[in-house]
């Protein structure tokens, strides 16, 4: 590992320069380090351009070596100090070493950014095997466990640092056929809550940023893995509603997201939760509005009809 420079990446979205940046966004966290997991595509990549255009060194964490020393050069031609790190969050080695290679790179760590997770295993419960609920759950939530645990020495002696974990809406409401998936966003954003009481006492924050449909393809590529006969009328209503264009129309771009992410790093605010996306902010306004119960029969309306 070391630090990085080169060529832009040639991916969906080219980011160059900073911008509409002003010169004070720039300097947000100056002299600030962050590290970003599962950054080496989609939101992460996104996430790991806006904390280096205000100005922090950036950890570029991905399973995939290739993809995170892509993100890390693209940050390095813009100017950035960043560093590759090839790391897999469900191996509790490799994430000791991960933190303990951001600090001696780049010279300390003040936020970190939880996003590596993984969406397979949607469907039908039914068809899920035991090896696709682990992999899903030991990344998600075993993922973000690990990554929490191994940083609060780094923070505790500074009494700062800000943690940051991407749920999702998914982890406050429930749409069908994602029962694992939900089940790890919720689950995370329970971790969250319960975790920010004791670490706020040593001046940590802890932060949950939760999109809700993102323009990538990420959702597509997922729906068509679990099928079951038995549902598959149902499958098919479901994936319907799921890639209705009207619905999609107000998905956020992975750089709208990054805005939030930048928000929650640099505001100072004593909150928990972001809400990120038109969809997300809309799903969420709607449940604590009607009350759980009937939130839950409207989706079932959305999806199933009457
Ligand atoms: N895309 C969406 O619609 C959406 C919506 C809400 C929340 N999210 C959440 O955002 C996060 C990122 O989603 P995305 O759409 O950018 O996904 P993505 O699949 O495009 O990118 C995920 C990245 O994480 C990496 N990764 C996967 N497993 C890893 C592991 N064990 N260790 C380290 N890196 C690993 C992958 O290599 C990949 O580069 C996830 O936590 C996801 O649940 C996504």
């Amino acid at each position: 590992m070391s630090e990085v420079s080169g060529q832009a990446h040639d991916g969906d979205v080219v980011y160059s320069g900073y911008g509409n940046r002003t010169i004070l966004e720039r300097l947000a966290l100056n002299h600030r380090v962050a590290i970003v997991t599962g950054a080496g595509q989609g939101i992460g990549r996104a996430f790991a351009h806006a904390l280096a255009e205000a100005g922090a060194a950036v950890a570029v964490v991905d399973v995939d070596a290739g993809k995170a020393k892509t993100v890390a050069d693209e940050l390095a031609t813009k100017g950035a100090r960043a560093t590759a790190i090839d790391a897999d969050v469900t191996d509790p080695a490799q994430v000791r070493e991960m933190v303990d290679r951001t600090v001696s790179t780049l010279g300390g760590l003040h936020v970190a950014v939880n996003n590596a997770g993984v969406l397979d295993g949607r469907g039908p419960l039914h068809e899920m095997d035991e090896a696709g609920w682990t992999r899903v759950f030991d990344t998600n939530v075993l993922g973000v466990i690990r990554t929490t645990q191994a940083f609060p020495p780094h923070f505790r002696e500074r009494k700062a640092g800000t943690f940051i974990t991407t749920t999702s809406i998914g982890g406050h409401v429930a749409f069908p056929f994602n029962s694992l998936y939900h089940a790890t966003k919720w689950a995370l954003e329970g971790f969250s809550e319960s975790l920010a009481f004791e670490l706020s006492k040593h001046g940590i924050a802890v932060k949950t940023v939760a999109p809700g449909g993102i323009k990538t393809d990420f959702l597509s590529r997922s729906l068509v893995l679990a099928q079951h006969e038995a549902y598959a009328p149902l499958m098919a209503k479901a994936l319907a509603a799921f890639t209705n264009p009207a619905r999609a129309s107000t998905y956020s771009t992975a750089e709208q997201i990054a805005e939030v992410v930048l928000e929650a790093a640099t505001d100072g605010k004593d909150q928990l939760r972001y809400i990120a996306g038109q969809d997300a902010k809309a799903s969420y306004a709607q449940r604590k509005a009607v009350g759980d119960e009937a939130f839950r029969k409207a989706v079932d309306q959305m999806f199933f009809g009457g």
